[in-house]
């Protein structure tokens, strides 16, 4: 049984993997031992198995005797971690959360349903690190899986609606407590049916404008408002996240890069952990748009096609609809006003599961096959 290390498993990806792990009984083919930077000797995790006193996460010696190690403890962590522990002579498989080894030559970015071939070709040639995608470009390709894998995409734009969770388990928090304070704001006129609907825009707006409004995490009012940003500024105008969205999605179908070119703009709104995304796509041919839901909708066991409806949509395609699931719905299919091939899509998925956590699972359980 391969010795496997867990790193970073009390945070909020970290907790989302083992509960996965646990659901699909994925303990009991490893001999699991779990790490920590802080409580050196504690008992480990109820996770079925028997597992030793945890270990500390920067001991090389301890992670150097494990076959695998899953970090979802930060980039941080790996760039103190990942360099000296190769540089070591350790051979083992490196499963890993963050996005700092993603985009290096021998890493390979795991999303099994869409790039197995490449998972499996990569692990034939030798590759030992393995590294999930960004949430947003994992979530695109379950959606759009069926359109690439027939080569049918020419270039796409990506608008993300992008949850308060993939910023991190405070901005959670600062999300909800913004919308409390934007709501307790205008209580007394809310409770009063005859209270005038501007008095309440005003006194909403003032608290959001105000110096009591919690904005600590995200640097500005989530709730009741929008984010056009997300992470750093690239040389080019784009936003990281944006950038993230070309590169990532060529390097997981094996491509070079910019061979479908992916662009948008990243937005954060108010959900709390689902991702949507609007997609404009341009096709390389008029393709009827039953066999793009047909494609879109047999290439994997999650993705489904929302009928373009308004029923069905408010109904399936939400983020409500869709949190602590692994089902990616896409809807809103359509031939646009500008020809026969361009093709509107929209699509929805939890930014924990397939946009972080289950990636990484699907990986170790690949390796234990
Ligand atoms: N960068 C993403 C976000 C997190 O901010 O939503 C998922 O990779």
């Amino acid at each position: 049984m391969l010795k496997t290390g867990f790193v970073g498993w009390r945070g909020m990806v970290g907790s989302v993997l083992l509960d996965r792990m646990r659901e699909e009984n994925g303990f009991k083919r490893i001999e699991p031992v779990f790490f920590t930077t802080s409580q050196v000797g504690q008992p480990g995790p109820n996770v079925g198995v028997e597992v030793p006193p945890l270990k500390d996460a920067f001991d090389l010696e301890a992670l150097k005797s494990l076959d695998v190690i899953v970090t979802c403890q930060g980039g941080d962590y790996t760039g103190q971690v990942y360099d000296r522990l190769r540089e070591s002579g350790w051979k083992g498989y490196w499963i890993d959360a963050a996005s700092s080894l993603r985009m290096h030559d021998d890493t390979v970015i795991v999303l099994d349903p869409v790039n197995r071939h490449v998972i499996d070709q990569r692990l034939d040639d030798g590759f030992r690190t393995f590294a999930g995608g960004n949430c947003t470009v994992s979530l695109m390709m379950m959606g759009l899986g069926g359109l690439f894998e027939a080569d049918l995409i020419e270039w796409m734009s990506s608008m993300t609606y992008q949850a308060a969770s993939g910023a991190g388990a405070q901005n959670m928090r600062e999300l909800l407590e913004q919308m409390a304070m934007a709501g307790n704001a205008a209580r007394a006129e809310l409770d009063d049916p005859a209270s005038a609907i501007l008095d309440i825009d005003r006194k909403v707006i003032e608290a959001m404008r105000g110096d009591q409004f919690p904005i600590e995490q995200f640097g500005a009012p989530l709730g009741g408002s929008l984010l056009p940003w997300i992470d750093k500024r690239m040389d080019n105008g784009q936003s990281k996240e944006e950038w993230k969205g070309n590169a990532e999605s060529n390097k997981i179908l094996g491509l070079a890069p910019n061979t479908v070119p992916i662009d948008g703009i990243c937005v954060r709104v108010g959900s709390m952990r689902s991702h949507a995304q609007a997609f404009t796509i341009k096709l390389r041919r008029d393709v009827p748009i039953d066999e793009i839901e047909d494609r879109i909708a047999r290439h994997n066991d999650w993705v489904s096609v929302v009928p373009n409806d308004k029923e069905a949509t408010l109904a399936g395609l939400t983020p409500a609809a869709v949190t602590g699931t692994l089902g990616v719905p896409v809807g809103r299919l359509r031939k646009m006003a500008m020809g026969g091939e361009y093709l509107s899509a929209f699509s929805v998925g939890d930014q924990l599961l397939w946009g972080a956590a289950e990636p990484l699972r699907r990986m170790l359980a690949l390796l234990v096959e």
